[in-house]
């Protein structure tokens, strides 16, 4: 009988002890990053990391080639200026508190599709100037939270169908210099939320095939677009004016071309408060 007393007390008492190490250690799983300076963690090498609120890691400018062992709770990583020349599935796997990731001017060249597969709170992805020429279809499928996507100055040819669709958040998108050829009906769809679109530098001639009738349809927040420098002159201009006109909320757009080669489409833009062709601005103020 005395034993399963004392056996009984000590099951009571390693239990408290359990329940006191749980509760110790809990807040390892949680959201919030405002207790994280009183835990330790290893800041990778080369690198300096930030912990406040938010926790930020260092690591431009370090010759990297490799993406290195991001700390679980990093919310900031700022790779650019580097070597890096792949993101393998495992990179950004388990940093699933990122919501700004800063990837610019590296060699990164192709995004596969699971890159970025747990990053759902990732609010800013910048992969300008990093020799991009493939992104696998479903790439951005879990950035339901992102607002601003560089993919300036790389060497897309041309992106899958539905790549963005769901970007349901995002608000601001560059794929300016790059060799785009053609904006198919199912480019943006899906960006509902986008204001800021530029395509400029690209290789976007001003035919009547470049840019299909429904290219723009689901643009209805569209605010500002360029679309300049892509036609190299201004011989035998046609707008895709069909195309603009379903951008009802359009206030700037930049273009290339002279004012009388503009379409009957132009009509539609109703809140256009500024023309750019070239250097020149037209605006409703002039
Ligand atoms: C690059 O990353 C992808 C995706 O994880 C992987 O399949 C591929 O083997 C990697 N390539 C190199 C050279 O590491
Ligand atoms: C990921 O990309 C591969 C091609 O590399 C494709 O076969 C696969 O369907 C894609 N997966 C998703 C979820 O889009
Ligand atoms: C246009 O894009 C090319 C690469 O395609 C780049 O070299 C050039 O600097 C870009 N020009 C501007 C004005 O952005
Ligand atoms: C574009 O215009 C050319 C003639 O300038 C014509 O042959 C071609 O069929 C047109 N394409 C489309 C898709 O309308
Ligand atoms: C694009 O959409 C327009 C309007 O719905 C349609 O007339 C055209 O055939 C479509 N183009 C392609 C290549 O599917
Ligand atoms: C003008 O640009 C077109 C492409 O749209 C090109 O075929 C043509 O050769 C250019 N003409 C001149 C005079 O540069």
């Amino acid at each position: 009988m005395k034993v399963i007393i004392y056996f009984c007390i000590l099951i009571v008492f390693l239990t408290i002890v359990f329940i006191g190490r749980a509760f110790l250690f809990n807040d390892k799983n949680e959201g919030s990053t405002s207790d994280l300076p009183t835990r330790s963690f290893l800041c990778p090498s080369r690198c300096i990391c930030s912990i406040g609120d938010t926790f930020t890691v260092h690591c431009s400018q370090r010759n990297l080639d490799s993406v290195s062992d991001l700390p679980a709770q990093t919310t900031e990583a700022y790779l650019q200026v580097n070597r890096i020349g792949n993101i393998t599935c495992a990179d950004f796997y388990s940093t699933v508190y990122l919501q700004t990731l800063d990837l610019s001017n590296n060699a990164l060249r192709r995004i596969y599709n699971c890159s970025f597969s747990t990053l759902t709170r990732l609010v800013y992805l910048n992969l300008g100037q990093c020799s991009v020429d493939v992104i696998e279809t479903g790439a951005f499928y879990s950035l339901n939270q992102l607002k601003c996507l560089i993919l300036a100055s790389n060497r897309i040819i041309a992106t899958p169908p539905r790549l963005f669709m769901y970007l349901s958040m995002l608000d601001y998108l560059d794929l300016s210099s790059n060799l785009l050829i053609r904006i198919k009906n199912d480019t943006f769809t899906g960006l509902s939320s986008l204001t800021k679109l530029y395509l400029y530098n690209n290789s976007l001639l001003y035919n009547n095939e470049t840019f299909e009738l429904d290219a723009f349809c689901d643009l209805n927040n569209l605010e500002v677009l360029s679309i300049q420098m892509n036609q190299p002159n201004d011989s035998g201009v046609v707008y895709p004016d069909i195309a603009l006109s379903k951008l009802n909320n359009l206030r700037e757009i930049y273009i290339d071309g002279y004012p009388a080669a503009l379409g009957l489409g132009f009509l539609f833009l109703i809140k256009l408060e500024k023309f750019v062709f070239g250097n020149m601005v037209y605006g409703n103020s002039m």
